[in-house]
């Protein structure tokens, strides 16, 4: 059975990526709600019903597990809808917590996301809750989801808009930076360069990978990786190649949610 993944849009994919290194010979149906991005300046219903909808598609796909890749959905759905979901649903944050207090210390620790996530302050509750002598500051960065999906992962204008968004976390002297935006990896290198090499990264997307490695073993056959988008998927083919390599992507369909 194949193992169902979305988000918004490209985001999704770094745990794809992830995913398909921890579970190389693992079925993945990724959906990508390509109509709808961004998730992230919607408000909690409207992530809710966006998450319920798609979640019903996979089911009917005949998925055995759904990771919701995508920290905003994660924020606001997986709790709400893991009892009505006939199979596992893992989240983004639980997982991206564990990794960040494996390396954290004592902090200072950033989180950075979408607005809705930070705004859920879901990560940084966790944390605090986790260890409470743990400092912890979110800063909201709302311009790098369209700047990924617009494939502006490198260059003067994304580094800019980047260093502005980090100054007040630098200035904190953080130690320690969550990604907690599956679409932030796309952004690693720009990301390191303004950070500089002593502050360590968290990727909450190669953390709900490995965070399924144990639970999931190694049992599985040839994968094979099924993409299925809510508009038109013209634009997106070429830049999922060029991010996941030519001939891994077995099609890509455009769906209409139930
Ligand atoms: N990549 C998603 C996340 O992790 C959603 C971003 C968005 O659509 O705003 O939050």
């Amino acid at each position: 059975m194949p193992l169902g993944v979305f988000d918004s849009g490209m985001g999704g994919l770094t745990v794809v990526r992830a995913l398909r290194s921890a579970f190389p010979r693992r079925d993945i149906f990724y959906v990508g709600d390509t109509a709808r991005v961004p998730y992230g300046n919607k408000s909690a219903e409207t992530v809710l019903g966006y998450s319920r909808e798609i979640i019903t598609f996979l089911e009917a796909k005949g998925v055995d597990r759904i990771v919701v890749a995508c920290n905003t959905a994660s924020a606001f759905a997986v709790e709400k809808l893991r009892s009505s979901v006939n199979v596992p649903l893992h989240g983004m944050i639980e997982s991206g917590v564990a990794a960040t207090l494996r390396v954290a210390g004592d902090g200072p620790v950033g989180v950075i996301g979408t607005s809705a996530t930070i705004g859920s302050g879901a990560y940084e509750k966790a944390l605090r809750q986790a260890r409470p002598s743990l400092k912890v500051f979110g800063q909201a960065t709302p311009l790098l989801v369209p700047l990924v999906e617009e494939g502006w992962v490198e260059g003067e204008v994304t580094e800019a808009v980047i260093r502005k968004y980090l100054e007040s976390l630098l200035r904190e002297k953080i130690k320690v930076l969550v990604l907690g935006c599956t679409h932030y990896p796309h952004l690693k290198g720009v990301l390191a360069k303004v950070l500089g090499p002593k502050v360590k990264l968290v990727d909450s997307s190669e953390a709900c990978a490995e965070s399924l490695r144990d639970s999931q073993g190694a049992k599985l056959e040839e994968g094979k990786l099924r993409i299925f988008l809510t508009d038109e998927p013209g634009p997106y083919q070429s830049r999922v190649e060029s991010f996941l390599g030519a001939g891994v992507v077995s099609s890509i369909e455009k769906i209409r949610l139930p």
